[in-house]
């Protein structure tokens, strides 16, 4: 049987490479640099998949370019939103993603943010490792305590649940926002806000897991970051586009937001240079899901869409 084409674009893991190159015939970017619009143009005239991430675009105008030999997009990422899916859906182009695999990964590095953002990991770790500590005192370094603070989570999906397990290991009182309100079982005891300014007034701490979309771009405003209570914490491990980035920095010079963690920015790779001189900003490279077990899973789950595809059944995943 002649297998179909099937281009990886990234760096995926050894394991999820090994297992493409035997059910697939196989071309892997090993440069792994993002795909161009260029490159994906090309590519489907001579693949019938595509596993990319989320650092390729697919654009309603570069999807307007594709050849009809592609069949299928299997993303290697929970988040579409490099994706134009009415667009590739009008080009009869199956779009898949990896729900699930990724959360307690995200759930971990969300946690990492907020311990780090509340207690000066930044300026601590600088500060040993110049050589700068000098003294001790009890009014040095000192931060806010995550145990029984409350904490906020937008979007109550599997990243956001995944958090609220933890967080309550962290005896943290736990609300969230969502579209909908979860079952008892599914909210883990945490409080439902109907609304995203109901939500704010009462974290301490929070913490962003909804997807980007035209909707929640900017989300997190310069009108918003005023209703949390004074000195609170915002952790991102979601997207960029749902905090307007400047308004963040006015909070945070304001003292209005004592301290941010974010695994997102609105540019990226590359982030914004303007926070950097404020160690009360914990900054991570988009890490979220970078664990091997974690890497695993999300190219095996995107091969499972894959082969269910070929297979003519309809893959677990398609969006
Ligand atoms: C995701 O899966 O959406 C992560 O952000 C990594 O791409």
């Amino acid at each position: 049987m002649i297998k179909p084409r099937l281009w990886i674009t990234r760096r995926l893991s050894d394991a999820t490479i090994e297992r493409a190159d035997r059910d697939y015939d196989l071309v892997v970017n090993f440069e792994d640099q993002p795909g161009t619009a260029d490159q994906i143009i090309a590519a489907s005239a001579e693949f019938d998949a595509i596993i990319p991430c989320h650092s390729e675009l697919f654009s309603a105008n570069v999807v307007s370019k594709l050849n009809p030999r592609l069949k299928i997009v299997a993303n290697h990422s929970v988040g579409v939103d490099h994706c134009d899916l009415d667009a590739m859906k009008s080009k009869n182009i199956a779009v898949t993603n990896t729900p699930d695999v990724l959360s307690d990964a995200t759930a971990e590095i969300a946690m990492l943010l907020m311990l780090g953002a509340a207690r000066h990991a930044i300026s601590g770790d600088q500060i040993v490792r110049d050589g700068l500590w000098s003294n001790w005192s009890p009014s040095f370094m000192v931060g806010k305590q995550l145990t029984g603070s409350r904490l906020g989570i937008i979007g109550m999906g599997r990243v956001g649940r995944a958090l609220a397990v933890k967080a309550r290991g962290f005896e943290m009182e736990i609300h969230y926002h969502n579209r909908t309100q979860l079952d008892d079982n599914d909210a883990c005891g945490a409080i439902f806000h109907n609304t995203v300014e109901s939500l704010l007034e009462v974290s301490d701490f929070l913490s962003l897991h909804c997807p980007a979309t035209q909707q929640t771009n900017k989300m997190m405003n310069k009108t918003r970051f005023k209703m949390l209570p004074k000195g609170a914490v915002i952790v991102n491990t979601a997207r960029g586009g749902l905090i307007d980035e400047n308004a963040l920095l006015e909070a945070i010079i304001s003292g209005q937001i004592s301290a941010a963690g974010l695994d997102c920015f609105q540019v990226e790779p590359g982030g914004n240079p303007n926070f950097a001189k404020y160690k009360n900003i914990f900054m991570l490279p988009h890490i979220g899901s970078a664990t091997s077990k974690t890497r695993d899973a999300m190219g095996f789950r995107a091969l499972d869409n894959l082969d269910a595809f070929f297979a003519g059944k309809v893959p677990a995943d398609l969006l």
